[in-house]
């Protein structure tokens, strides 16, 4: 059993801390954020994941995983640390390492034995050397006579399902300078996926930093592409969902990520394909097409606002229903999501908007605070409809796709549906005497 620091309890550090306690570690999960951590104490998630309070309980009660925002006491005698603070994006794009090497300070300052320095955070191509040599100058300084090896350990994990993302992985990556001891800490760090068969890739630092970036941005590439499609098969009158469904039959495509919304967001996807841009224009390589699914994102959240605010005044209307405001269903996370672009732009027209998500009131109001005075934050799904003009479908949550659109065309004032999720059936909807728009049919 070894003895695992993580530093930052946010998605990623919280989740990975008590997976990694689940294949059988001792994990100290610190967080600079005092108020978080004692909630942590008590068991209160700072995140709504499904299954997260179950395994945090879990582990927690067996005595393999803890909570301090005491960083020092945290990381002394550790086996390893794993760094998971947050890689925003700074001003020009570019990722902001500022998180990063504050961690690396603090653990240059306080380790008192040789440790393997884990990057999880979504860092730069050459950033694990940086830490490396940061750490180690510092270490020289104190006259240490040990050091770090520094691996990159990128995460794949998916809101929504990051339990289930992270206990039973596609992949793991594990980039090194090729120090065995180090390696030989990772083989025993992650021994239970690797026997449930669970392959994990070798390679060097430069190497899994890039795999991280560049699977990040494939996605979002495919998430533009089928976006550009759908758009073009509202003009020429084709049907997404089939179009969807046959492309991505072919075993070369896969039917994975190809679902049209209202453009993606999330704290990943956007700030990831910009980085990757920055980081390939260092080396003077334009990465072109990962920059125009970036554009190509922008211009489609712009394209679907338009269209609503065409489409409510069309029809004298003033006031739209909204269901669903976090970027995706499972997660009530607000950073990025579509909502933050879509719903600026109606309001700009003139609109006022009704908004409800299961999950997500208390960050979006936050985030809307700017447009509260044509923001009415409803308590239901059904609340959102009294006096409403149209309905917007903006997150695919189950109690929306759920929902009676009988009893629905009974609350609304005009039994209109703009569907940026594509969650109803364009028939029937109509049969029901609605006006349905969909993305792509
Ligand atoms: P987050 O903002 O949810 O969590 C970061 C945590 O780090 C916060 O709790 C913060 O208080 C803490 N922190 C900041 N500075 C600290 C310090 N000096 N000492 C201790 N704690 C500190 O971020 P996240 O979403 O978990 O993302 C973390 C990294 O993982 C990012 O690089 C992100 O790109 C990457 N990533 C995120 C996801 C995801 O789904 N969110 C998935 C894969 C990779
Ligand atoms: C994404 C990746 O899927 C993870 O593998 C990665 O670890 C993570 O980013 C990260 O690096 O943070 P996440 O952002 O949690 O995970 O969510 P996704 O399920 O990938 O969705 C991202 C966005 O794309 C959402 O807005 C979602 O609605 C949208 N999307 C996704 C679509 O519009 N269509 C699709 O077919 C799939």
């Amino acid at each position: 059993m070894h003895k695992i620091s993580v530093l930052g309890c946010g998605y990623v550090g919280l989740v990975s801390g008590a997976g990694i306690a689940k294949f059988g570690n001792e994990v100290i999960c610190a967080d600079s954020n005092v108020h978080r951590i004692e909630n942590l104490n008590k068991l209160i998630m700072p995140i709504s994941e499904p299954g997260l309070k179950e395994l945090v309980q879990e582990m927690y009660s067996s005595g393999r995983l803890s909570f301090s925002f005491d960083i020092k006491k945290s990381i002394c005698g550790c086996d390893a640390i794993i760094i998971s603070v947050q890689t925003p994006q700074d001003k020009d794009g570019s990722a902001d390492l500022s998180y990063v090497i504050q961690v690396a300070k603090d653990i240059a300052e306080y380790i008192e034995k040789s440790t393997v320095v884990i990057i999880k955070s979504t860092v730069p191509i050459g950033t694990a050397k940086k830490i490396k040599n940061l750490i180690n100058t510092r270490l020289a300084d104190r006259n240490a006579e040990f050091s770090v090896e520094v691996v990159s350990n990128p995460e794949f994990l998916r809101e929504g399902a990051a339990i289930k993302t992270f206990l039973y992985p596609d992949r793991i990556v594990v980039g090194s300078s090729g120090n065995k001891d180090a390696l030989s800490l990772m083989d025993e760090i992650y021994k239970a996926p690797a026997d449930s068969g669970v392959p994990i890739f070798k390679c060097s630092n430069e190497t899994a930093e890039t795999i991280k970036y560049a699977s990040n941005s494939f996605l979002a590439m495919k998430i533009s592409y089928i976006n550009q499609i759908a758009l073009l098969c509202e003009k020429t009158g084709a049907d997404i969902k089939a179009v969807s469904e046959a492309v991505g039959s072919d075993e070369r495509i896969n039917p994975k990520f190809l679902n049209p919304g209202p453009g993606f967001g999330g704290s990943c996807f956007p700030k990831d394909t910009r980085a990757l841009v920055k980081i390939a224009e260092s080396y003077g390589v334009d990465l072109s097409m990962i920059r125009t699914a970036y554009e190509a994102n922008k211009a489609h959240k712009d394209i679907l606002a338009t269209k609503a605010v065409k489409i409510v005044k069309e029809n004298n209307g003033s006031v739209l229903g909204v269901w669903g405001l976090s970027f995706k269903a499972g997660s009530g996370d607000m950073r990025n999501a579509p909502a933050l672009d879509i719903l600026p732009l109606i309001i700009q027209n003139g609109i006022k908007v009704r908004v409800f998500d299961p999950e997500a009131m208390e960050e979006a109001d936050e985030y809307l605070s700017e447009y509260r005075s044509m923001i009415e934050f409803c308590k239901t799904k059904e609340e959102v409809l009294l006096g409403a003009d149209a309905l917007l479908v903006l997150t695919e949550w189950d109690c929306f796709k759920n929902a009676d659109l009988e009893e629905t065309a009974t609350l609304i004032k005009q039994k209109i549906i703009l569907d940026y999720r594509n969650i109803f059936d364009k028939t029937s909807t109509k049969n029901l005497g609605y006006l349905y728009y969909g993305v792509g049919k």
